[in-house]
């Protein structure tokens, strides 16, 4: 029988609710068409913020959305994106479908979305293109609240309180997209620009965020580490899940089990890229005080069918769930470290929480896998261990059961499971030491590995009561269904 011991007693860190962030580009309809339609759309809006979409975010608790890119945040200048919007400059997205950018979603408008959502503002500054005096503007526009160019013109455009800017991110991907830079020479670019990101306000400093390695690329975080660790809150990583290669993605849809076990084994390669990455930042900064900040992860498939390959529009089933679920897992295990991770992207890309079709909207079943998720948020981690063998994955390595556990401050313990076997449930014996379970509560997301919802059948994959356990003295035993998560919380 699989056993899962949790010490109630043993806490191993606190889980930062940014571990569930997200990400929105200028890129294909995460913006446009996704979830800002204008003001003057038939869509219901706030502001031109779709409702239905900001409903569904504030429902899922997403804590921290990033913005404006990716690769499209070395290319903008954000003084075209405020003032009237009939007057603000048009250019051409160069890396995303060569399409027209209006400029009319900008700076007040991000922070409208923020607001609406009730989420944190991260936000990823021009160093590809940009100069240090454009960034350094644009932190004084967005946080300074006295008298000075910039914030006057802020209030001109009608904004009289300065913004909390969360985090701010110097330049994304220097190394390819972001202006295809050597380690040594970003390192010290990152010491140049992010001097003149200036804190203005007392009560909010902004989080300074370099941007850091692709996927297992070592030597830039040692170089990164070495030379500008201590002036940095956070250093990026970026890591996709393909399956196979980047030339045979395959479908987000139509695959195989091979495709399948392939998938999930390339998701839980995050383990081995945070304690390495940790492991070297751990030399520079030992306190920890620095975070690994996961800020692009997520799967990335080949676009469906008919549609724009520049606008990277993919359909998402289980199989997806399963790889936010494994993914939401391992950030929490090295909550110590992983201090914020932002999948890409929200809408309508890569790996995204909500599909549009015009007026229609679906949620993924990963928007599920992140609702199962949302009460580790703010816990503290628990000392949790899983004996369980590995899954017979036809040569992959893939463990037949994974979990992270964590207590909130009421003294609620809640745990995660995943199932990832697309056709075998799993018996699970969990021992609670240091609590007599009185009460449990728990919810699941289930479903055959290609399971999907579409716009005509939006229901199709949901979560849903799981009852499936017995409770006993000193813990509880649960069966879980194939390919599922289970979130359990005890009392
Ligand atoms: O998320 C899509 C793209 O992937 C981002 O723009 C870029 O940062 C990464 O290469």
């Amino acid at each position: 029988m699989n056993q899962l011991f949790i010490n109630t007693k043993i806490t191993k860190g606190h889980i930062r609710k940014e571990i569930q962030g997200n990400f929105s580009e200028h890129l294909g309809r995460c913006i446009y068409g996704g979830v800002y339609v204008g003001e003057n759309s038939d869509i219901p809006n706030v502001n031109g913020m779709r409702t239905d979409i900001v409903e569904a975010l504030r429902e899922v608790g997403l804590p921290v959305l990033r913005w404006p890119g990716g690769c499209f945040a070395d290319e903008y200048h954000w003084k075209d994106g405020v003032g009237p919007k009939e007057t603000r400059k048009k250019m051409v997205n160069t890396h995303w479908g060569g399409v027209t950018e209006d400029n009319s979603f900008g700076t007040h408008e991000f922070f409208e979305l923020c607001r609406q959502i009730g989420c944190e503002a991260y936000i990823t500054g021009n160093v590809g293109s940009g100069t240090v005096q454009e960034m350094n503007e644009w932190v004084e526009y967005m946080t300074f609240d006295g008298i000075s160019p910039m914030a006057n013109w802020r209030k001109e455009n009608g904004r009289e309180e300065a913004w909390k800017l969360d985090f701010f991110g110097i330049g994304n991907e220097p190394w390819g997209c972001g202006g295809n830079m050597t380690a040594e020479y970003y390192a010290n670019e990152y010491r140049r620009y992010q001097t003149y990101v200036r804190q203005y306000r007392n009560d909010a400093k902004v989080k300074k965020i370099a941007a850091g390695p692709s996927s297992s690329d070592y030597h830039w975080t040692e170089v990164l580490m070495q030379s500008a660790g201590k002036m940095m809150d956070g250093l990026s990583l970026h890591h996709y899940t393909i399956p196979h290669d980047w030339n045979h993605k395959g479908s987000a849809l139509k695959f195989n089990r091979d495709d399948y076990f392939c998938t999930l084994q390339n998701a839980l390669f995050m383990d081995e890229l945070i304690r390495r990455h940790g492991a070297i930042m751990d030399q520079y900064d030992p306190e920890k005080r620095v975070g690994l900040i996961v800020d692009e992860w997520g799967t990335w498939f080949d676009v469906e069918e008919g549609t724009n390959p520049g606008f990277l529009y993919q359909q998402n089933t289980m199989r997806d769930a399963m790889v936010a679920g494994l993914t939401l897992n391992i950030f929490n295990k090295h909550c110590d470290r992983v201090h914020m991770a932002n999948i890409a992207q929200l809408i309508n890309v890569l790996q995204a929480l909500i599909l549009t079709e015009g007026p229609r909207m679906l949620l993924t079943p990963t928007y599920f896998a992140f609702k199962l998720f949302k009460d580790h948020q703010e816990n503290e981690l628990l000392d949790s261990h899983l004996q369980a063998p590995d899954l017979d994955a036809e040569g992959y390595r893939i463990p037949a059961l994974q979990e992270s556990s964590s207590i909130a401050p009421d003294g609620t313990v809640h745990v995660t499971l995943v199932n990832p076997s697309p056709d075998q449930g799993q018996e699970l014996d969990i021992l609670t030491q240091g609590l007599s379970p009185r009460h449990v509560v728990g919810r699941m997301l289930t479903g055959n590995v290609d399971d999907h919802n579409t716009f005509d059948y939006p229901d199709a994959v949901e979560d849903q009561p799981f009852v499936s356990f017995t409770v006993k003295a000193d813990g509880l035993t649960v069966s879980l269904p194939p390919c599922s998560i289970v979130h359990l919380a005890i009392k």
